[in-house]
């Protein structure tokens, strides 16, 4: 309850209304003494997530399984974050111009990304009036594109190819930020977006678990979400027992566990795995590294769904495949945190969709068990 509200009448409505009939009017003036609880535009709503408990992963884990809802961030996903901060560290070193004054043009915003860092930085870039130029890989859900494209950005897309060729929308972005001379926010190198988790993220999640975390995992695209979030926990509870998950094709499992950068297979997940080591990712404090299947992710999104009413994307299946591992680790009566990354509206051509699925030969079972993840 907020300061003075016990005192506070319940509404403006509420003192004048007529007590004979149970009619209420409104005053003519709002009392001054109410506090108001009013988040500022875009910027102002990020973050501050609910933190849910899965009471189905709970209950058949022994352990309590709490994840940030991070789909409920205004841009709908995690990366608000990161692209929220982002753009502010760039506004304070002057990169960005809030207020150009008359002849100056407005600043843009430049950056390459799988869809929701883009969603974010759209949105921020319509709060502060800047100009947004998103370069994509085409393969990412056409939700986002559209998405993207309604909110006002210019959304470029590339044919998907290796890191190390110079057409991969990374590489494209910076150029394309080199041309227009707008701010490249490159969220995988950029360290305002693992600020944002350390900052945020991280500190609300132990505030909201009251200090009881005994362990987290999640999964990486930029890092930024990990190496902000396992620094964080880990200056407040050298302890703790963090983790990361890693979808096939990725590299960072080969990486935590023996050091090398090897990969294997390919997974339809959007917006984690990588094949480098980030500045952000290598900002992780991590205890160790675990494996996870497409197939476990898309049981795990319909397993939700259907278990607990929850309906997200698959990045956000990953991360509780990993909490159910972590769990089964740490053994029952643990508390293990994760974070819900997007929502499944995203992706409702794909994963929700059942001929994408039949094409993907991915198959979703009627199971009442965890039996579907796996022990490794
Ligand atoms: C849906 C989704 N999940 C997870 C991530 C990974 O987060 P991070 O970049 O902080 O590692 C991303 C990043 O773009 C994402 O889009």
């Amino acid at each position: 309850m907020p300061d003075g509200a016990e005192t506070a009448p319940r509404s403006k409505f509420s003192e004048i209304g007529d007590q004979t009939t149970g009619t209420l009017r409104p005053t003519s003036k709002p009392r001054q003494n109410i506090t108001m609880q009013v988040k500022q535009g875009f910027p102002g709503t990020v973050g501050d997530t609910p933190l849910i408990e899965i009471q189905s992963l709970s209950a058949l884990t022994g352990c309590r399984i709490l994840a940030k809802a991070e789909h409920l961030n205004p841009g709908g996903s995690i990366k608000d974050r990161a692209a929220l901060f982002m753009v502010e560290a760039a506004e304070k070193s002057g990169e960005l111009n809030p207020k150009p004054s008359a002849g100056q043009g407005r600043s843009t915003v430049v950056e390459g990304t799988a869809g929701n860092t883009g969603i974010g930085l759209a949105l921020m870039c319509r709060a502060r009036d800047y100009r947004c130029i998103i370069v994509m890989p085409n393969n990412q859900s056409d939700e986002k594109v559209s998405c993207l494209r309604a909110l006002g950005a210019e959304v470029e897309l590339v044919e998907p190819c290796a890191f190390a060729n110079q057409a991969h929308y990374y590489h494209t972005a910076r150029r394309r930020a080199e041309e227009v001379k707008g701010f490249w926010a490159n969220q995988f190198e950029n360290l305002a977006n693992a600020a944002a988790h350390e900052e945020g993220t991280g500190p609300e999640l132990w505030r909201q678990s009251d200090g009881q975390l005994d362990g987290f995992v999640c999964a990486a695209g930029t890092g930024g979400t990990i190496g902000g979030v396992s620094r964080y926990l880990k200056s407040v509870k050298p302890s703790i027992s963090t983790w990361m998950i890693d979808c096939e094709g990725s590299s960072l499992y080969s990486n935590v566990t023996n050091g090398t950068l090897d990969a294997e297979g390919s997974s339809f997940l959007e917006g984690v795995g990588i094949k480098r080591i980030t500045a952000n990712f290598a900002l992780a404090r991590l205890d160790g590294a675990f494996r996870g299947l497409d197939s476990e992710a898309i049981e795990m999104v319909y397993w939700l769904l259907k278990k607990d009413g929850l309906f997200v994307g698959g990045t956000s299946g990953l991360n509780c495949v990993g909490a159910v591992k972590l769990a089964r680790k740490l053994g029952p009566g643990k508390v293990i945190g994760t974070v819900l990354c997007d929502g499944g509206g995203r992706y409702q051509s794909r994963m929700f969709n059942r001929e994408w699925l039949q094409d993907e030969e991915l198959v979703v079972t009627d199971t009442t068990d965890l039996s579907f993840v796996k022990d490794a």
